[in-house]
C-alpha cells in the first residue's frame, strides 16, 4: 500500500514570471480552484492519506489554502452564505498536509530528498503539480496497482509524436504489456532520429524509499541541478522500474497555454461551466 504522496512545489515558476512573483504557479486557478487542488484530490482519490508538500520562501499561501480560516468561515455563517462555507470547509478537510521547505532551489530530486524524513522507510508517490490529468480512475493510482503488482518503481508514460521527443525525457526498454515497458535507461531530450522510443515520463511516480539514498549520492546534472530522473536511472538500470502508459488526458500547466488548455478542459467538463465555456468558445472561433 502507498500511503504517501510528495508533491515537490518549490520551483520558482520562472516560465510564468511575472505573475509567480508574487503568486506561486500552484496556486493559479483553474476555475474556481488552484492547480494544486486537482493533484492532492488525485492523490486522495488513489487513497493516500499523507500529503507531504515540498515549498520554498514565499509560497505559503498553498500552506493557508490546505488550513482551516475561522475568521472566513464564521462571516459566511453569520451571512448565511453555506454553499460558500461548505466549500470553504471541504478543501481543509480534504487531506493531512503537512508541509516541508526545500531552501534553496536545486532541482527536482533535490526537492523529494526534503520530504525523506516525513515520508521515512516506505514506497510513496510523487506528483508534479505541473501535471494535472483527468482520468478515469486516478493516473497515480493506476501507477500504485503496478507496483502493487511487481514491486517494481513505476513512472507514469505518454506516447509523443516522434517528430518532438526533442522536448522531452524519453524511455529505452522493452514492452513487458502494451501499456507497460520495462525501462532500461532514460534519455534526456533526444532528436528524432536518436530516440530509443516515443515514451515520455509524465509528472507521476512510485518510488522504493531506497530512492533518497540514491539521490543523497547524485552529483548534479542538467542545468547544474539535481535530477530526480538520474536517480531513478540508477534504479532502472538494475531493472527496477516499470513505465506505464496510464490512461487519461495530461495537461502541462506549468505553463500559459497548458493552463489555458487545462481551463477550457475543465469548463467543458463541469456542468456549472460547461454551456457557458462552449458560447465563449464559439465567439473565438
Ligand atoms: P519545473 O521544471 O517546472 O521548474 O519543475 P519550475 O521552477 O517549477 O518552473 P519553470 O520551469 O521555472 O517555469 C518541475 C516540478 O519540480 C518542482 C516544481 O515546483 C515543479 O513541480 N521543483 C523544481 C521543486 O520543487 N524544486 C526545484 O528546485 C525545482
Amino acid at each position: 500500500m502507498v500511503r504517501k504522496a510528495v508533491l515537490p512545489a518549490a520551483g520558482l515558476g520562472t516560465r510564468f514570471l511575472p505573475v509567480t512573483k508574487a503568486v506561486p504557479k500552484e496556486m493559479l486557478p483553474i476555475l474556481d480552484r488552484p492547480c494544486i487542488e486537482y493533484v492532492v484530490v488525485e492523490a486522495i482519490e488513489a487513497g493516500i492519506t499523507d500529503i507531504v508538500l515540498v515549498t520554498s520562501r514565499g509560497k505559503s499561501a498553498m500552506e493557508d489554502y490546505f488550513d482551516r480560516s475561522p475568521a472566513l468561515e464564521a462571516t459566511l455563517e453569520a451571512a448565511g452564505k453555506t454553499a460558500l462555507l461548505a466549500e470553504v470547509r471541504r478543501v481543509a478537510r480534504l487531506a493531512t498536509v503537512v508541509t516541508v521547505r526545500q531552501q534553496e532551489q536545486r532541482g527536482l530530486g533535490h526537492a523529494v530528498l526534503a520530504a525523506a524524513s516525513a515520508v521515512g522507510d516506505e514506497p510513496f508517490a510523487v506528483l508534479l503539480g505541473d501535471d494535472i490529468i483527468d482520468a478515469p480512475t486516478p493516473a497515480i493510482g493506476q501507477l500504485a496497482r503496478v507496483h502493487a503488482e511487481t514491486g517494481s518503481a513505476v513512472v507514469a508514460l505518454q506516447e509523443v509524436p516522434r517528430s518532438e521527443t526533442k522536448r522531452y525525457g524519453i524511455c529505452a526498454g522493452e514492452m513487458e504489456a502494451p501499456n507497460r515497458m520495462r525501462v532500461r535507461a532514460m534519455v534526456e531530450k533526444p532528436a528524432p532520429e536518436d530516440a530509443p522510443s516515443n515514451l515520455s515520463i509524465v509528472g507521476r511516480y512510485i518510488l522504493p524509499a531506497e530512492i533518497f539514498d540514491i539521490l543523497r549520492r547524485t552529483a548534479p546534472g542538467a542545468g547544474g541541478e539535481i535530477q530526480l530522473t538520474d536517480a531513478i536511472a540508477v534504479l532502472a538500470a538494475r531493472g527496477e522500474v516499470c513505465g506505464l502508459l496510464f490512461e487519461g488526458r495530461r495537461f502541462d500547466t506549468g505553463n500559459p497555454l497548458g493552463l489555458l488548455e487545462a481551463t477550457l478542459h475543465e469548463a467543458l467538463r463541469r456542468p456549472a461551466y460547461a454551456e457557458g465555456a462552449r458560447a465563449l468558445l464559439k465567439r473565438f472561433a
